[in-house]
This record gives structure tokens, C-alpha cells and sequence, in this order.
């Protein structure tokens, strides 16, 4: 029943669910197109499944459908939970998440027929492009709505941080898709030459930093205290915390334009502003982190927070390995081979999926008016299937990287190259194999989750929690 009196659980509970379909969905290309780098001719040539669109697909996928989803649940149900009233308008939350599912539709049959504006990712042509504005509007009506119609006297720092998130994507969307239409399914960009690179890469870099890192750490700042039933390790460590990293991120774009055409003191700056980011990354970390301290032993045999935890781990390695590929010595090693996937994937799968797949944990039982999932024991298979998983692949791809960067620049007494390119790909291939088996384990954990996910859903109501009367505390 939506009424005042109750959160507004329906929204969380659509986004929550489609958050393990997406996850699923997105890690089963993944796993394709690392299938695909082993056996080229698997998709019989078939150009809707040719690796050039899967890849895209994938990466719309994982992010858009799986992390967006993840976190529209996310800061939906903390902002209300946080701010002790319902959404600021039902209506209007409803068109996000229909919004939201058209927009990942369209993308799904829009990029494998090969219509693509080809920035990475921002690839969706300009209709789609306009039904995210509409979208991502609507949410920060409904998000900042609820906000200012809060019964609490302060704004939780988890809401800052998904408030940081909001803004900045609304602003990156807006000015990198920036273009010209010439047909329904094809623009060009408003920009050209280096100055595109540059939009580009402002737009992509800071698409990691807020929507693969701001908003995934509001989820940090409200699910990790509330799994370990701990307050927050250091609030005020938490605001230094929001406005360094934010004022920091937006500088570091550069550093995916290392030795190109973009001046050089441009490529150096961007290179100072992502070392600088080490300091911020790693403040929110060990804030996160310690939250636990005094709550140590609920490690041992509570997977959620094995999850939030592990999560954080992977927060850490990966913000420290991207502030040394920013280094341009650094970069010129590891750039255009796979330790870049390798860094990704420690940054989306060991953080971005494992607090969101925690978080969604939290969340469901919740949804279905239960305190806890159908299993637990099949939480624990889960955490250990995709740990293992995520480190086969990553350290799969930093030794096939570190392989690649030294064959492509070794060279004999004469100056000759001493190995030919086609040589390196062959010494990649165990490696390739390595990554999918890594990639199948964590698609099967995601399989389990989605088990679990049914099994606790059947037979139960959809549940609307009362808002607690009286003076407003934390919920
Ligand atoms: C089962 C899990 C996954 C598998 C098997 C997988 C596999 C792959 C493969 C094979 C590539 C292409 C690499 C290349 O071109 O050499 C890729 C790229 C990428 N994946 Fe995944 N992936 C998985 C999960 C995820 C998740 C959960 C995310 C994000 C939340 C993600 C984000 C990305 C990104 C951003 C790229 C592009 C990287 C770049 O251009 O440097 N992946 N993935
Ligand atoms: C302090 C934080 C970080 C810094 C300074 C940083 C730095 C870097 C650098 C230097 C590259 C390689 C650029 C190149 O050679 O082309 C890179 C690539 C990338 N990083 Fe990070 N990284 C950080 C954190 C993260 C996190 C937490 C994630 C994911 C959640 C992430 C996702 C990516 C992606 C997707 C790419 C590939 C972009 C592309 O070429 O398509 N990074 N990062």
C-alpha cells in the first residue's frame, strides 16, 4: 500500500532484482567475448556477434545495467531509510525505473546491429542519449526531492556521495554527448581532434570516479556500518573524505592520453592530479574498513560483510595500481595491453560487482518483509566462487600485460625487434584461458545469487516497511 506512512520498497525491490538479471546478463558477454579472444571464429562470423559489438554490449551492460541498477536500488532505499521518509514522488521514481529499462533494451539492440556514436561508453546514439537526460532527471527530482523533504536535522554522508554522483554524471552526459544528428541512428560529435579526446576522456575518466566509484561508495558510507552494526569509523574523516575526491578526480583524465597529440604539461597534470588521488582513495578505505574494528569476528561467518569488506580490499589495490599507471614511465609498459584489464576488472569486479552484490544481499530480504536470504550457506559459496574467480582473471591479465609491454619493446644488439607482434599473442593464450575460467566462476556465483535471490522471493509479499514515528533516529 503506498502511502506516506511507508518507504517506498517497490522501486528498490524492481532495481534490486534486475540488479542480479543485468549482472547476469552482462558477465554471460563477458565471459563470450573472453571465449571469443581464445576461439576468433566461435560466432561463425556472424556480425551482430562479432567481438567489435559484444564488447560495447558488454560494457554497457556491466555498468549501466548491473552497476546502475545496483545503485539506483542503493541510493533509493538509503535516502529514504537515512532521511526517514518516503520517495518525494512514487511517479516519478516508477519513470526512472521504466526509463532506465528502455534505455538498457535499446542499448541491447542498437549496439550488436553496430549503431554507435563509438565514444567509449557513451556509446548510445542521440535518441537514447535524450531518454537518459529525461531519466537521469527524473532521478535527481526524486533524489534531491526526498532530501529536502527529510525529518532528520542532517544530511547522511552516504547521501552526499550519491548526491556527488548524481550531479557530475548529469554533467559529463550533457557535455560529452554533445552532437550533431545526421540520421536517426547516427550523430557526429560537437567536438573534433584532440579537443574530443580530451571531452572523451574527462567524460570516461570521471565516469570511473563517480559512476564506478562515487556512488559505490555511498553504498560503503550506509551498508558496511549497518551489516557490522557499527557507526562510521571517522564522520569527519568522511567529509574530508567527499570533497577531496571529488575535487581531485576531475582533474586525472589525462592520463588516458599519455604520449598523444594532447600537450604535453596537459598529460603531466593529469598524471600529478591521479597520484594525488591515492590519498583521498585511500582515506575512504581505511574508513570504510576500519568500521569495523571492535566487530572483527562477525568476518568469520557473516558472507555479506565478507562481501562489503573484501570489496573495500580491492577498492584499495585498485587505487593504488591506477595512481601508478598514471606514471608516464609506468603507462608506457602497461597501456594498450591487458594489465589495463587486469586493473579494470580488480576495480569492477573486486569492488564495483562485490559491494553491490552485498548490498543487494541486504537489501532483498528486506524487500520480501524477511530479515535474511533463503541461504546463507549459499551466500558463503557465492563470496568464495567469485573471489577465486576475480583472481584468476586479474592476475591472469597483469602477467599477460607485463608479458606483452616487455616482448613488445625488447630489442636485439642490431636494434631489430626481437620478437614479432603475432608472437605475443601467442604467448598470451594460456592466459586468455585462465581469464575465462576466472570469468565463468564469477558468472556462476552470480547464478547462485540469483537461486537464492528466487528462493527467497517465492511465496513472499511484496513488503512495504512502516516509517517509524516519533523523533527521527538512523534507520
Ligand atoms: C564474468 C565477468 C566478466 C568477464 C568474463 C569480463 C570479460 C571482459 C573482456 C574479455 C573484456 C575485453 C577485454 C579486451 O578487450 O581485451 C572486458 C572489458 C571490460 N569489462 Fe569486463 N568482464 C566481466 C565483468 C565485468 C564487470 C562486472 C564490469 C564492470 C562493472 C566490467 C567492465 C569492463 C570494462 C569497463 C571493460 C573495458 C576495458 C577497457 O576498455 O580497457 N567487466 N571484460
Ligand atoms: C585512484 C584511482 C585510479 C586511478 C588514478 C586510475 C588510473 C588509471 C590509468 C592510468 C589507466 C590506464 C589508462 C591507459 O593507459 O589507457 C586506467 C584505466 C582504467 N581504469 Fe583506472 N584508475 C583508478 C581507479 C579505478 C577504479 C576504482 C576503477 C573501476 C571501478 C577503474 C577503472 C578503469 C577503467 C575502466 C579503465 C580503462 C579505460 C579504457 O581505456 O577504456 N579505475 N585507470
Amino acid at each position: 500500500m503506498a502511502s506516506e506512512a511507508t518507504f517506498n520498497y517497490k522501486v528498490v525491490r524492481q532495481f534490486a532484482i534486475m540488479t542480479v538479471v543485468w549482472g547476469i546478463v552482462g558477465m554471460l558477454v563477458g565471459v563470450i567475448i573472453a571465449a571469443q579472444l581464445i576461439w576468433p571464429d566461435m560466432t561463425a562470423g556472424i556480425p551482430w556477434l562479432s567481438y567489435g559489438r559484444l564488447r560495447p554490449l558488454h560494457t554497457n551492460a556491466v555498468i549501466f545495467a548491473f552497476g546502475g541498477s545496483a545503485l539506483f536500488a542503493s541510493s533509493y532505499y538509503c535516502v529514504q531509510r537515512t532521511c526517514q521518509v518516503r520517495l518525494f514522488s512514487d511517479g516519478l521514481a516508477a519513470f526512472t525505473f521504466w526509463g532506465w529499462m528502455a534505455v538498457i533494451v535499446l542499448a541491447a539492440i542498437t549496439l550488436p546491429l553496430g549503431m554507435t556514436s563509438s565514444k567509449e561508453y557513451a556509446e548510445l546514439e542521440w535518441p537514447i542519449d535524450l531518454l537518459i537526460t529525461a531519466v537521469w532527471v527524473s532521478y535527481a527530482v526524486v533524489f534531491f526531492g526526498t532530501i529536502a523533504k527529510r525529518r532528520t536535522p542532517h544530511i547522511y554522508v552516504a547521501n552526499w556521495f550519491f548526491g556527488g554522483f548524481i550531479l557530475t554524471i548529469a554533467l559529463l552526459h550533457l557535455i560529452n554527448s554533445a552532437e550533431m544528428p545526421v540520421t536517426l541512428t547516427k550523430s557526429y560529435s560537437a567536438y573534433a581532434g584532440v579537443q574530443d579526446a580530451m571531452v572523451q576522456w574527462w567524460y570516461g575518466h570521471n565516469a570511473v570516479g563517480f559512476f564506478l566509484t562515487a556512488g559505490f561508495l555511498g553504498m560503503m558510507y550506509y551498508f558496511v556500518p549497518k551489516q557490522a552494526g557499527r557507526p562510521i569509523y571517522s564522520y569527519r574523516l568522511s567529509v574530508v573524505h567527499f570533497w577531496a575526491l571529488i575535487f581531485t578526480y576531475m582533474w586525472a583524465g589525462p592520463h588516458h592520453l599519455h604520449y598523444t597529440a594532447l600537450p604535453d604539461w596537459t598529460q603531466s597534470l593529469g598524471m600529478v592530479f591521479s597520484l594525488i588521488l591515492l590519498a583521498p582513495s585511500w582515506g575512504g578505505m581505511i574508513n570504510g574498513i576500519m568500521t569495523l574494528s571492535g566487530a572483527w569476528h562477525k568476518l568469520r561467518d557473516d558472507p555479506i560483510l565478507k562481501f562489503l569488506i573484501v570489496s573495500l580490499s580491492f577498492y584499495g589495490m585498485s587505487t593504488f595500481e591506477g595512481p601508478m599507471m598514471s606514471i608516464k614511465t609506468v603507462n608506457a609498459l602497461s597501456h594498450y595491453t591487458d594489465w589495463t584489464i587486469g586493473h579494470v576488472h580488480s576495480g569492477a569486479l573486486g569492488w564495483v560487482a562485490f559491494i553491490s552484490i552485498g548490498a543487494v544481499y541486504y537489501m532483498i530480504p528486506r524487500m520480501f518483509g524477511k530479515t535474511e536470504m533463503w541461504s546463507t550457506r549459499l551466500i558463503t559459496v557465492h563470496f568464495w566462487v567469485a573471489t577465486i574467480g576475480v583472481v584468476l582473471y586479474i592476475a591472469a591479465m597483469w602477467i599477460a600485460g607485463v608479458m606483452q609491454g616487455l616482448m613488445w619493446r625488447a630489442t636485439n644488439p642490431d636494434g631489430t625487434l626481437t620478437y614479432a607482434f603475432v608472437e605475443s599473442v601467442k604467448a598470451t593464450y594460456p592466459f586468455y584461458v585462465i581469464r575465462l575460467v576466472g570469468g565463468v566462476m564469477f558468472l556462476s556465483g552470480m547464478l547462485v545469487m540469483a537461486w537464492n535471490t528466487w528462493r527467497t522471493a517465492s511465496g513472499a509479499i511484496a513488503y512495504e516497511a512502516p516509517i517509524p514515528a516519533g523523533a527521527p533516529a538512523h534507520a
